[in-house]
């Protein structure tokens, strides 16, 4: 069985609370029209990962598109000024969150086991949770691709084992009879360091390896089939001209998407790539 596509924009820090509006629903419009000619065959799941303060008007707008944060603190409440916790989130229902975006472990210092504590506080809270994970061209360069992304993997997930192994257990009971596998409300995007923002795609082939890798190290953390029902993005100057690529592989089940994802059109047509 196959998984079905996830597509998913990260807007940064973009837009105000008119653009954000106003694209959002060109996007919304032109996936509803979409969708109503192509019911039967939508082969694509999409999420928008805004600026908090959009977070409210965007669910307001009840559609089918995902809303994510694009970071999270794990503690309930308390005195932490500036950040912003599971149950605000929840109350404006929101979907999810990203975690360890590289900009946030780059810019922010957030580790692997901060990221563990977000990812086990949304899983535990039933949100869903995209965690990024990927090498710098440092570490590229030095042969250290596997054991950079083994030690993202193995240190946040080893915090957050359990609601994983529990929405497993959940998850697997629900068949719909689809043609799609039931993939886990929890991601991995596979983003390059070196390919963010640069518009230097990594090769499909990079790509497919490191997802490949991705997949054994969920299977050895796991098992086989929870692994199976992760899905893994690719993320790092995916566009219009790229995206047909990286979706057609089987490795590959769907893209994080920063730049290109800042023009509703371009971001659609890049949806419409899953297909
Ligand atoms: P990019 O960003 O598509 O602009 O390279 C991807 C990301 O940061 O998620």
């Amino acid at each position: 069985m196959k998984r079905k596509k996830y597509i998913v924009g990260n807007w940064k820090m973009f837009k105000t609370s008119e653009t954000a509006y106003n694209d959002f629903s060109v996007l919304q419009n032109s996936l509803d029209i979409y969708r109503e000619e192509h019911e039967s065959k939508s082969m694509f799941h999409v999420g928008i990962c805004a600026p908090f303060v959009f977070l409210q008007q965007l669910t307001d707008l009840n559609s089918n598109i995902h809303i994510y944060s694009q970071n999270v603190f794990w503690e309930q409440e308390g005195a932490f000024t500036g950040e912003i916790s599971i149950p605000m989130l929840k109350s404006i229902n929101v979907d999810g969150s990203l975690v360890a975006h590289s900009e946030r472990r780059q810019y922010f210092h957030e580790t692997n086991v901060d990221s563990g504590k977000k990812l086990k506080a949304l899983l535990a809270n039933n949100l869903h949770a995209i965690y990024c994970v990927g090498e710098s061209l440092q570490e590229r360069e030095a042969g250290q691709v596997e054991s950079v992304i083994e030690k993202q993997l193995e240190e946040a997930l080893e915090i957050c084992k359990d609601e994983i192994n529990q929405l497993f257990e959940i998850n697997s009971n629900n068949s719909d009879n689809s043609e799609f596998l039931n993939c886990l409300p929890f991601s991995i995007a596979y983003e390059p360091v070196w390919a963010i923002g640069t518009g230097k795609a990594a090769t499909v082939q990079d790509a497919y390896n490191v997802h490949v890798f991705i997949r054994k190290i969920m299977t050895k953390i796991f098992n086989a089939d929870i692994a199976q029902r992760t899905r893994i993005l690719y993320g790092g100057s995916v566009k219009t001209t790229n995206a047909h690529e990286f979706l057609a592989n089987e490795e590959i089940d769907g893209a994080l998407v920063g730049g290109a994802s800042l023009n509703p059109n371009e971001f659609f047509k890049i949806c419409l790539a899953a297909e």
